[in-house]
């Protein structure tokens, strides 16, 4: 066992580091360890704490909540402590958890089991219906009152008004930042030359803090809240009164559950293991919770963490290793994609050699140079990922990595879109390996599923000059292509059987075989049934394109752009004269509804339905939804903040203006 003396040396200087590492997460928002690393140190120092429990420093960081004071905003009492939570990495010690407490309290109520959202605790009291304050944890007994930031959140209400409402509670929860909006909003930063964030955490646990809420207001946050306190609740379990709360119009998850024994609390776990990595946010964990009110207030609570609840945290695979290089990849659009080449490594069972590197924010938001170690994490994508780089162990006088500028393919400048992270080959029509790319997608198993040609044989047909793009397939002959080396007699009849029945397949999978930027296969379906042949998509303008449902603005440029190219029309004449369906099969009903001959825009934000849920009525409804108002437009379907140059020139032109209630009241009422 350690000595006494090494004991007190160790627990001073763990004490001293986890101070530190506090604050740079609550205070600094830029951790410099991960979260894993973080609860090992914890784990170590409350061992020596049992162990020699003399030696405990006062105000340990074991014993107290780590502060996120900042002196910069006033600071408010919390009327329940808000504390933190036990964790652990193991089901062995949720077990544990559920024999220890089934000693001492009832488990008749259950479990509630939740998920463990990665961002900022806030606690919201509202008195009399409206919302008095927003606090930060704070110390976990005062906080700071971010009131005028939190108020920015759209889904956060300011009143409430619905029957049994208590006069006086307090309602707490997460504040965090979707995904998407903070991808969205590192690009944006990284655009006006400012430093990205490092995850979505530090980004809403910083925009918390900002002094301005106007610039809070700008950015993506969300909240979600989880725990309802008050002397007056509407429920003795805690579960009915997140039901409650959610009746009242507050944003709660979905994923809680009651689990009634400790095996379904462990299925719970692991049912939320890798379904987490398809929510639009960040979790890092289940929450365990006694659901029973009064029984959690007879288990109560520790300095830091109650009795009662637990959370366990998933643990990411993750492993440090050595970059030895950057290669980049083209793919069929022409983007360009960096890849990292590693010492190989083990993670999650399997020998990890290459790790997706993104683009070139990523490059830079890693900072990353040539021999650095770096940690590899295998997360929800296939493909691994490079997560952070240990800068303690950089070698002195290494290369930063730099983005390439030519093709490695065809030499070409590389090029980038303004509104785009990747960099792009503009060879198009050159670049052999775009070129190979395109035939590759075209004959893949969801486009047109021609089986017997992969990668290797359409290399083979383009060495020798047979294809230059997919139409040159319907070309081939078993004569031309059985001289080509491995190719028996055999496997070239099949080749071009296989080639000639695919001439039937359907027009939505010829579409998305065509590999146009944005348009998979959802949108290829829906193109597909919205235009019904490849003229009419072809001949469709940029406010056709958008008006159709789950088309956005990026894929009816890229369908603009690509049909506008005299090269693609060739194609598709060519396609369709070796006898492929250019056009839908069935014929389109035109929809006889309340909405015929109506032509429709719309506008604004709304509040009842999305945008797409609109375009979905009106069309449902045999609407025709356009982009810009003329005199031939029937009614502007108006939400909030519509562009006031639509609202101008609809005075000018008579167009009527219609709001959502008025509108889902016609589409009610005929
Ligand atoms: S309950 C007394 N439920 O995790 C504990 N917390 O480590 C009250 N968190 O400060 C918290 N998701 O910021 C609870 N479903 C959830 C949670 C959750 C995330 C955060 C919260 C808390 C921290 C504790």
């Amino acid at each position: 066992m350690i000595k006494k003396e090494e004991a007190a040396e160790r627990i001073k200087f763990l004490t001293e580091e986890i101070r530190r590492h506090n604050d740079n997460y609550y205070r600094n928002n830029n951790p410099e360890i991960t979260d894993f690393q973080y609860d090992l140190l914890v784990n170590e120092l409350e061992t020596l704490e049992r162990t020699f429990p003399d030696l405990k420093i006062a105000g340990s960081p074991t014993a107290e909540v780590g502060s996120d004071l900042t002196r910069e905003f006033a600071e408010v009492q919390h009327s329940y402590p808000m504390l933190s939570l036990g964790n652990t990495y193991s089901e062995e010690e949720v077990r544990s958890f559920h024999d220890r407490i089934s000693k001492s309290i009832s488990l008749e109520r259950g479990y509630v089991c939740e998920l463990k959202y990665d961002g900022a605790s806030i606690s919201l009291t509202y008195r009399k219906g409206r919302l008095e304050s927003a606090v930060t944890r704070g110390d976990g007994f005062v906080g700071d009152d971010v009131t005028a930031n939190v108020k920015t959140i759209k889904s956060v209400p300011h009143t409430i008004s619905a029957s049994g409402i208590p006069s006086l509670f307090t309602i707490r929860g997460e504040i965090y930042m979707p995904r998407d909006g903070f991808m969205e909003m590192n690009r944006k930063r990284i655009e006006a030359g400012e430093m990205p964030f490092a995850n979505p955490r530090n980004a809403a646990a910083g925009t918390l803090k900002l002094l301005n809420p106007e610039t809070v207001a700008g950015r993506p946050l969300e909240c979600f809240l989880y725990s309802l306190l008050g002397e007056s609740l509407p429920h003795g379990e805690h579960y009915a009164n997140l039901v409650a709360a959610r009746q009242w119009g507050f944003r709660i998850p979905e994923e809680p559950r009651v689990c009634m024994t400790i095996d379904e609390v462990i299925s719970f776990i692991r049912q939320w293991e890798h379904k987490r990595d398809n929510l639009p946010y960040d979790t890092d964990g289940a929450v365990i919770k006694v659901n029973s009110i009064t029984e959690q207030k007879l288990l109560g609570s520790t300095s830091k963490s109650p009795r009662w609840a637990i959370a366990y945290k998933y643990k990411t695979e993750r492993a440090l290793t050595r970059l030895m290089s950057v290669s980049f990849q083209v793919g069929r659009t022409g983007a360009v994609t960096p890849v990292a080449n590693l010492e190989p490594v083990p993670i999650a069972g399997t020998k990890v050699q290459r790790a997706s590197l993104h683009n070139a924010d990523q490059i830079r938001l890693l900072d990353l140079h040539l021999n650095d170690m770096v940690y590899v994490e295998k997360g929800g994508e296939i493909i691994p990922k490079i997560v952070g780089v240990d800068i303690i162990s950089r070698e002195e006088n290494s290369a930063r990595v730099q983005f390439i500028t030519q093709c490695p393919e065809c030499g070409t400048t590389l090029i980038r879109k303004d509104d785009e992270a990747a960099h792009y080959c503009p060879n198009r029509k050159g670049c052999p390996t775009q070129i190979k790319g395109r035939i590759t997608h075209f004959v893949s198993r969801k486009a047109m599923n021609i089986e017997g040609i992969g990668e290797e044989i359409i290399e083979l047909l383009y060495k020798a000059q047979l294809i230059q793009n997919p139409a040159d397939l319907y070309a081939l002959t078993t004569d031309k292509i059985i001289p080509l080396e491995r190719l028996g007699e055999k496997s070239a009849r099949n080749i071009t059987e296989n080639i000639r029945k695919s001439v039937n397949v359907p027009f939505p999978r010829i579409i998305y075989a065509l590999g146009i930027r944005h348009t998979g296969e959802n949108s290829a379906r829906i193109l597909a049934e919205s235009f019904g042949s490849i003229e009419n998509l072809s001949n469709a303008t940029m406010e056709e394109l958008t008006a159709v449902r789950d088309i956005g603005e990026k894929t009816a440029e890229a369908i603009s752009e690509w049909f506008s190219d005299p090269d693609n029309i060739e194609l598709t004449e060519r396609l369709k004269e070796f006898g492929l369906k250019m056009r839908i099969d069935i014929p389109i009903l035109s929809v006889d509804g309340l909405l015929s001959n109506r032509t429709i825009v719309i506008s604004g934000q709304f509040k009842h339905h999305s945008r797409d849920e609109y375009k979905k009525m009106i069309e449902d409804n045999g609407g025709k939804i356009v982009t810009t108002v003329s005199a031939s437009t029937s009614f502007i379907l108006a939400g909030e903040n519509m562009g006031p140059a639509k609202r101008d020139k609809a005075g000018k032109l008579g167009v009527e203006i219609m709001d959502e209630e008025e509108f889902l009241k016609l589409l009610k009422n005929g």
